[in-house]
């Protein structure tokens, strides 16, 4: 082969069925939307009822497969049973993205800075969703995916996993280490399962998450070598390649999708 099948081959997804958390907004439909127009079957679980209604009418209207669930990962039952209707609903399952994740909390040196004040519940509210939620997830992934002996499972963590960042709460980037850890202990774990395990590590992307929070454009280009906030579409190529058999010797790998921003940060200054 010498033409664009080559490539279509290697990442093709055709009929395969995926299942997407936090899958109605953002990243999470940005995976799903690269993985429907490929021709897979995509579940969208999401705990907003009127996103996953109007993102599953939008991509069915543009000939996609897809079908949407409200879940909240922080129901491990719930989560299970979503994974299965998502199998239920393509007639296999080949991977699912823990996607799902929220951001908020304070800063230790905002106003409240002494450890007494520090707000818990923001602490338990971020660990549910974006730990507990992820790992509930993966185990539910794992249940489906291990009997087959072949899947994929990716996990949404964030640079600011691997590095300080002044711009969320000591609760998330505590959130999103710990998935780094955990996917790279399921990928050691699942390894020779057929079942492969990755994280992305996304920098700064305009979606709901950061909705009402504009630093402006000037804290772009000063923090991301490419000068500018990322667009979900830009996100679309990685999670086609960790979906597809394109990365069938990847696994416990964190791929930062950033605009360079780790490399800054490894700049010394
Ligand atoms: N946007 C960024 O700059 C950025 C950067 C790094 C990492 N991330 C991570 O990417 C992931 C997706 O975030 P996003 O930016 O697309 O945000 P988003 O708010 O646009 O989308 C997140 C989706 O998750 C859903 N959700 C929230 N809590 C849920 C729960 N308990 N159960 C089920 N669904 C739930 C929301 O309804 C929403 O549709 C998160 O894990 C986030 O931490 C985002």
């Amino acid at each position: 082969m010498s033409d664009n099948r080559v490539a279509a081959s290697l990442f093709d997804v055709t009929g395969r069925g995926y299942a997407v958390t936090g899958g109605a907004s953002g990243i999470g439909l940005a995976v799903a939307e690269v993985l429907a127009d490929s021709g897979a079957h995509v579940a969208l679980l999401d705990l907003h009822p009127g996103r996953v209604e109007a993102e599953t009418a939008r991509l069915r209207e543009r000939g996609g497969k897809v079908t949407g669930h409200v879940v909240d990962v922080t129901d491990g039952d719930a989560v299970a049973a979503a994974v299965r209707a998502a199998e239920a609903d393509a007639g296999r399952l080949d991977g699912v993205f823990a996607n799902a994740g929220i951001s908020v909390g304070a800063s230790f040196t905002g106003p409240g800075w002494r450890v007494e004040e520090f707000p818990i519940d923001a602490w338990d509210t971020v660990r549910a969703v974006n730990l507990d939620g992820v790992l509930d997830t993966l185990r539910a992934a794992a249940a489906v995916l291990l009997p087959r002996g072949r899947g994929r499972i990716v996990l949404t963590a964030s640079t600011a996993g691997l590095r300080t960042d002044p711009m969320v709460a000591y609760s998330y980037t505590s959130a999103e280490a710990a998935v780094v850890g955990l996917g790279r202990q399921a990928a050691l774990d699942l390894a020779g399962s057929g079942v492969t395990v990755n994280v992305i590590a996304p920098g700064p992307f305009r979606t709901n998450i950061g909705a009402g929070f504009d630093p402006g454009e000037a804290v772009w280009r000063e923090t991301v070598p490419l000068g500018r906030i990322g667009h979900t579409d830009e996100l679309k190529g990685l999670a086609l390649l960790l979906a597809s058999d394109a990365s069938s010797y990847m696994t416990g790998g964190v791929y930062p999708i950033d605009g360079g921003a780790l490399a800054l940060s490894h700049t010394p200054a």
